[in-house]
């Protein structure tokens, strides 16, 4: 069945339609960001259509997710209209044995952060690629900044053993600005043992809007795998 198709793909759509199942009618929706949220998005917009679903309003992390919503027919919400957000589902760059994350591969972690924590039940949809033993050990860690803090904040990640790379724009000259008109630092750390500490110890350099680091937020991860040439999905938890 998989013969000639992209196997990460396919597993990225398949945990994304797991995620999407999960909705219910009523429900406000934290809608992440990326590849893999993508086709949750669609197949939440199908669900929709179908009559399936009603009710629901999404709130979106990006600018990315606002488009994708409209495109799929989801009505979207501001955090100034709702009270809570019943689900969010959202991707990863990096999942550890304990559901903590790095997220950010598409620097939208800053809303992405305060949409999912905010979600009674905050589901990660990733292909196995992303499990690791010890975060960091694969993903360099965003860290968005203040333009005009570039330089310090530069040298205080540095300090704490980081390599750094302001990220740059693909088919764009100079770096990667952010929804919210900032800049990305990517910054390598052999591993993160302590990601509680080190969520806050980023956190607290001035210029730091936000790192990538999601420690206690996930409650569920939905894993995409290929098992006798078929996509399947596994609950981290089962
Ligand atoms: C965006 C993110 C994405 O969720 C993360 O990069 C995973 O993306 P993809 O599903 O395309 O692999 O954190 O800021």
């Amino acid at each position: 069945m998989t013969a000639g198709l992209d196997p990460v793909k396919l597993m990225k759509q398949q945990v994304g339609k797991v995620a999407a199942d999960r909705v219910q009618s009523g429900s406000i929706i934290g809608l992440g960001t990326g590849s893999t949220t993508a086709f949750a998005i669609q197949f939440i917009g199908d669900r929709l259509k179908s009559g399936e679903l009603q009710n629901i309003k999404g709130i979106p992390t990006s600018f990315q997710a606002s488009v994708l919503a409209k495109q799929h027919g989801i009505p979207l919400t501001t955090l100034d209209e709702v009270d809570l957000i019943d689900i969010a589902i959202d991707g990863a760059d990096e999942v550890d044995p304990q559901k903590n994350l790095i997220k950010g591969g598409g620097a939208a972690h800053t809303r992405e952060k305060i949409v999912d924590s905010l979600a009674k039940e905050f589901i990660v949809v990733v292909d196995k690629s992303k499990m690791v033993d010890t975060l960091g050990s694969t993903f360099p860690l965003p860290v968005e900044v203040l333009p005009m803090a570039i330089a310090p904040v530069t040298a205080a990640l540095q300090n704490l053993g980081g390599t750094v790379d302001l990220r740059m724009g693909v088919k764009k000259d100079g770096p990667v600005i952010t929804d919210q008109g900032n800049m990305v630092l990517d910054v390598k750390f052999d591993r993160i043992d302590d990601p509680v500490a080190f969520e806050q110890r980023v956190n607290n350099i001035p210029g730091v809007l936000e790192n990538g680091l999601f420690v206690n937020v996930a409650d569920i991860v939905l894993i995409g795998d290929i098992e006798n040439d078929q996509p399947i999905v596994r609950n981290m938890d089962a």
